[in-house]
């Protein structure tokens, strides 16, 4: 990072952010890629580009851009939601739109998201190109959100260009598994990208000296990818241990990516008093006090020893909470 060269975006004169978006367009076998801040501004500089405010969007009832994103959406894009039901099955989700009775206008783009962060599972190849093939039949592209893209990629076994050919556009998040300090890649057709670079413009996006951060993405892509898979290991390890714990529950079935959720079976457990003393012992999880589960996610700075340590830590918060 302190070694990049920089320059100024607007006129595409910084030559590190120029490197990664080439490289990010090869790596997914589009024509071209844009850098933006976040998962959030690439999804919402995608849907931008895509339709016109006013238009309907159709997306997975649980997925990121409808359930955290949808206000920008609304406000920002002008877009209304179409929402399609999702069933999964143990790592896999599908989308239900053969059940879906679209109201009012047909909608102008789909949304699709793998892998699914809530609850961490995968869309199967072959259910991605029957959506990609539904989509096209109605000449609506599709919008792949990508946060977790390669995570989705090991657990399908599947190169990178693969899954990106069922979708017209792609937004690459940097920053999750792949640990970059922050930023996405949103990766589709030259044309669409040219749309995108104005939108991006518009939502104040636009990068100035960004070579310093487009560095740090570079030896992400250059260093993470590979080792993405002993996260998901992790994540299996973490949740064989979690289940064997009494009172602790995880459905190992649906553990394919580095996600896991854990249930809290155990009705005397106060949920809150178990998650901070983990807190307090240095684990962090992610707490639905409503529903009793947590979510974990394994990333790049958690080896399986850690895992192990986990384990019995959540064992003595067990005793801990219980006793307490
Ligand atoms: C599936 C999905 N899409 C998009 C985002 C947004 O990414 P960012 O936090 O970089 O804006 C997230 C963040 O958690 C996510 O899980």
């Amino acid at each position: 990072m302190a070694e990049a060269q920089v320059g100024n975006d607007d006129f595409r004169d910084d030559p590190t952010i120029n490197q990664l978006e080439e490289r990010g367009a090869h790596l997914l076998g589009k024509e071209a890629a844009l850098f933006v801040h976040s998962g959030t501004m690439a999804n919402l500089t995608a849907v931008m580009s895509h339709v016109e405010a006013g238009a309907t969007i159709l997306v997975g009832e649980r997925f990121h851009i409808f359930d955290y994103e949808g206000a920008a959406m609304r406000r920002v894009a002008g877009v209304e939601f179409a929402l399609v039901a999702d069933q999964t099955c143990g790592g896999s989700t599908r989308l239900l739109v053969e059940e879906l009775e679209i109201k009012g206008p047909e909608p102008a783009l789909l949304c699709l998201e793998n892998s699914v962060n809530t609850p961490g599972t995968l869309i199967e190849m072959d259910h991605m190109n029957e959506l990609a093939g539904w989509a096209a039949e109605r000449g609506m592209p599709v919008h792949l959100d990508g946060a977790r893209f390669f995570n989705a990629c090991i657990g399908l076994g599947v190169d990178p260009r693969e899954l990106a050919s069922c979708a017209d556009s792609v937004s690459l998040g940097l920053s999750k598994a792949l640990a970059a300090p922050c930023g996405s890649l949103l990766v589709g057709s030259g044309e669409f990208i040219e749309q995108a670079r104005h939108n991006r413009w518009m939502l104040g996006g636009n990068w100035k000296q960004g070579g310093v951060v487009a560095a740090a993405c570079l030896a992400a892509l250059d260093t993470m990818n590979e080792r993405m898979v002993q996260d998901h290991e992790n994540a299996s390890r973490l949740a064989r241990g979690l289940d064997a714990v009494e009172g602790l529950a995880v459905d190992l079935s649906r553990v394919v990516t580095n996600i896991l959720y854990m249930q809290v079976t155990e009705d005397r457990l106060d949920l809150e008093a178990w998650s901070n003393f983990m807190a307090r012992h240095g684990v962090l999880t992610g707490r639905f006090e409503s529903e009793r589960f947590c979510r974990w996610v394994t990333h790049p700075d958690i080896a399986a020893e850690d895992i192990d340590r986990a384990v019995e830590l959540a064992a003595e918060a067990v005793h801990w909470a219980l006793a307490s």
